[in-house]
């Protein structure tokens, strides 16, 4: 089995690490100039991201060449996924791949703007994330099918979102409004997690370019808390607990 994941924050590795198998990061994979992955079952996990899928991955299933019996797509998720199962199933079947297995693990919700990390990580253990971990490992490895065939009605619904949702959230020159405070020591790590080298890091200043994924990694990785935007519902960043800062370096550097 192949897994190939997106992260910020490290709960989608965590999730794939969980299910197992090879363990491919999706933003390495994207500097290739052609992606070939052959396996008996397939998987993708990545994060929800204004209730649709982070705008690489769509750009990785678009690309990738998928060779598999069982492919699957695991979203991890916060508050809510409204159409988000829709745009994977639209995208595959372009593709010509066949969607056998769709799920969502509802984890922390790492979207800064409107929720405070404190808060989510407090009332982490009401999601039972490991129960829904299970089940989908079991769903899985069993191969079972949970298949989803949109309507007329999910597609004008995934539209709607799009248009009144996503457009404002997932806009690649996100990173331009960000600021930097007296707190940066140079160190380089916002740099080293972004998956999409968005970041570059002199003596005398952090530098963001326009093809950022909206994934705030270098906000919630940043050791001395220098990176902001302009909404910030709380003061605590959040990384997965399981998952190291070396993680996260290594899968997106
Ligand atoms: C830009 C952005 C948009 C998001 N939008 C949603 C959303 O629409 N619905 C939701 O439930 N969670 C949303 N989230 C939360 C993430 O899906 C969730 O925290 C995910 O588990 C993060 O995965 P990671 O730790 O692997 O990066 C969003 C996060 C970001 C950064």
């Amino acid at each position: 089995m192949t897994i190939c994941y997106f992260t910020g924050t490290g709960n989608c590795l965590y999730v794939a690490r969980r299910i197992g198998g090879t363990l491919l990061s999706i933003p390495q994979l994207m500097r290739q100039e052609k992606i070939v992955i052959e396996d008996d079952a397939v998987g993708i996990v990545a994060p929800v991201y204004a209730v649709e899928m982070p705008m690489m991955v769509k750009a990785f299933l678009e690309k990738a060449e998928i060779k598999t019996e069982y492919f699957f797509f695991i979203y991890t998720y916060g508050m809510g996924y409204a159409e988000a199962f829709t745009h994977v199933a639209v995208v595959s079947e372009k593709k010509g791949l066949d969607l056998k297995y769709i799920n969502a693990i509802q984890m922390v919700d790492n979207y800064l703007p409107f929720f405070d990390q404190k808060e989510q990580i407090e009332t982490l253990p009401e999601k039972n994330v490991e129960g829904q971990i299970a089940q989908v490992v079991k769903d899985i490895s069993e191969r079972k099918l949970k298949q989803v065939l949109p309507t007329e009605e999910n597609l004008a619904e995934m539209e709607h979102w799009t248009r009144t949702h996503a457009a404002g959230i997932l806009k690649k020159d996100t990173a331009l409004g960000y600021t930097v405070n007296d707190a940066c020591i140079r160190c380089g790590i916002c740099a080293k997690v972004c998956p999409a080298n968005n970041i570059t890091v002199t003596e005398e200043a952090v530098q963001f370019s326009d093809h950022c994924e909206v994934c705030y990694a270098c906000l919630h990785n940043c050791p001395k808390s220098a990176i902001h935007m302009e909404l910030e519902a709380g003061a605590t960043h959040f990384r997965n607990k399981f998952i190291s800062l070396s993680d996260i370096i290594k899968a997106n550097e």
